[in-house]
């Protein structure tokens, strides 16, 4: 037996070394250690083997077995690394890679995180409300009457309920003063839909973010100084801006804001950026109604209320004539905020 097992041995070590690729190389395998291999087949006579023998005979196996698995794996790494070597023959490795291309943040968020970043820092809290709005948040609380034109259907996206698509954020100042009771200094980002035809300065669904100062003693000067604070520190100390009368149900005396817009290729032109104004002591008394209580009593409190165009301030800070840019999701020109 031992004869036969060093044979077996032998040839299978002489037919690994012979096998040219992983085919021939798992025929060889499996002639030796298969379940008809040579090797498992003399292992199986081991019963035969007369007791005093066994333990040599067996450590003979063993060792046969080892030898042959440890030349199995040894070629078939061999193989492997020709065949890796073969693979990269005639690729240059020196030839530099493709450029990876960089995503970027969009620049309306770009925008919204700045503006968020500095009102921050002024002591505004962020605050938020629903896009799908009831017409009380959106109108009647904000002093707007049913007759209002901004209520018309053609404005504004109703839904069958009777519900609509907020038409500003402005909603977010009457839900904030339902919950809190002043001092409530609060900005809201969000999205705001209008039935507006789109063009070089409009957009059909649009970002604003609403902003909400009540306290004892809030001027007019503290709404004026704070935005214009915000502008310059958002475009720059030489930002040209403009406060011009207006008029919102909600606020008494209002403005809408504009800023000077330089665009590529155009002569420089005033753009409104938001509209602002002192909280209406109409909207207290709606509050006041809405809560059940007197915590925002017109005599005591004053407040301030601002909302801006987030896309027509990316507009000004990045000089672009067309707002369309911003919604059109062409790689060529978000490629410019990578
Ligand atoms: N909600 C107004 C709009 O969308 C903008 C606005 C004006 C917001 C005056 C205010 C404000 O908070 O006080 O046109």
């Amino acid at each position: 037996m031992k004869d036969q097992i060093e044979a077996i041995q032998a040839e299978a070590l002489a037919s690994i070394a012979a096998a040219t690729d992983t085919r021939s190389l798992e025929d060889a395998r499996v002639a030796v250690l298969g379940k008809k291999g040579t090797l498992t087949e003399v292992s199986a006579g081991m019963r035969d083997v007369p007791k005093e023998d066994k333990a040599a005979i067996g450590a003979l196996l063993n060792t046969a077995r080892s030898a042959i698995t440890a030349a199995l794996e040894e070629k078939q790494q061999g193989l492997q690394d020709t065949a890796d070597r073969k693979a990269l023959e005639g690729i240059d490795l020196t030839l530099p890679a493709r450029a990876l291309h960089h995503g970027s943040l969009h620049p309306l968020t770009i925008i919204r995180h700045q503006a968020i970043s500095i009102l921050r820092r002024m002591g505004f809290a962020l605050a938020e409300g629903p896009e799908i709005e009831d017409e009380f948040h959106c109108f009647d609380a904000l002093n707007t009457p049913a007759d209002h034109p901004a209520r018309n259907e053609k404005d504004t996206f109703y839904f069958d309920s009777g519900k609509l698509l907020r038409t500003h954020t402005s909603t977010v100042q009457v839900r904030t003063m339902e919950t809190q009771a002043p001092p409530v200094r609060i900005i809201a980002p969000g999205s705001a839909y209008r039935r507006d035809e789109i063009d070089a300065t409009h957009l059909s669904v649009f970002n604003q973010l609403e902003g909400l100062y009540v306290d004892t003693d809030v001027s007019l000067g503290d709404l004026k100084g704070t935005l214009e604070y915000f502008l310059r520190e958002l475009f720059g100390s030489a930002t040209e801006v403009r406060f011009r009368p207006h008029f919102f149900p909600f606020t008494e005396p209002s403005f809408e804001i504009d800023v000077k817009l330089h665009a590529k290729g155009q002569a420089p032109r005033w753009v409104e950026v938001a509209g602002c104004g002192m909280v209406d002591p109409a909207v207290f008394e709606q509050i006041n109604a809405s809560r059940k209580d007197s915590t925002y009593d017109p005599e005591k409190v004053t407040g301030f209320a601002f909302g801006m165009g987030l896309d027509r301030l990316a507009m000004i800070r990045w000089g672009l004539k067309d707002i369309r840019l911003l919604i059109e999701n062409d790689a060529r020109f978000l490629k410019q905020f990578a």
